[in-house]
């Protein structure tokens, strides 16, 4: 898709093209989609907002251009960094033998996606998500839009932020923001 007004143009890539009628850029950005669509890329200023990996991605294939970085912004909201997980199916039971230092080890279960994962409570909920290639919305990651409000089975979570998008509704529904939530116990997450 790409709108255009005078000094303008919106150019839209589908990563995930669920429908077979469309007809415009498809995958992540690369070298390719760059030069195909924006051949002046070297002369251009480059502002980057979104998950982490997004903006990852994006500088990595950028630096690998040549591109002179002087030119490239991003903005961030404060996420995590990646740490590692181990994967378990659903019917498996979460075991972890906790001892001395060790991190407690936490279950969070996709329950849409039939997915878990252990992690050490170390990253949020969106986190663990993406890097899962779980499908989530976010946008502002800091609790205050409320895009990434998703459903639990009414466990306890830890906010490092007030969830200033949750209302006192959503909470008693089982509702929680995901960006700033990070798994105390075992969860369970409507994704
Ligand atoms: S992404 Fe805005 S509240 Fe979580």
């Amino acid at each position: 898709m790409a709108a255009q007004m005078s000094n303008f143009q919106l150019l839209v890539t589908l990563t995930q093209a669920k429908e077979s009628a469309w007809m415009g850029l498809t995958g992540r950005i690369s070298e390719a989609m760059l030069e195909l669509t924006v051949p002046d890329w070297r002369m251009r200023s480059v502002y980057v907002c979104g998950p982490n990996g997004f903006m990852q991605h994006v500088r990595e294939t950028l630096e690998g251009m040549g591109f002179p970085m002087e030119q490239y912004q991003e903005e961030s909201f404060g996420g995590a960094p990646v740490l590692r997980m181990t994967k378990q199916s659903v019917a498996e039971p979460l075991e972890k033998t906790v001892t001395g230092n060790d991190p407690v080890a936490v279950a969070i279960a996709f329950k849409d996606s039939n997915h878990q994962v252990s992690t050490d409570g170390s990253l949020s909920i969106l986190e663990v998500a993406e890097q899962e290639g779980i499908a989530i919305r976010s946008a502002c990651r800091m609790g205050a839009c409320g895009a990434c409000k998703v459903k639990t089975c009414g466990t306890k979570v830890r906010y490092e932020v007030t969830p200033a998008a949750l209302s006192e509704n959503d909470r008693a529904d089982g509702h929680i923001l995901a960006c700033v939530a990070y798994p105390i116990e075992a969860v369970e997450v409507h994704i």
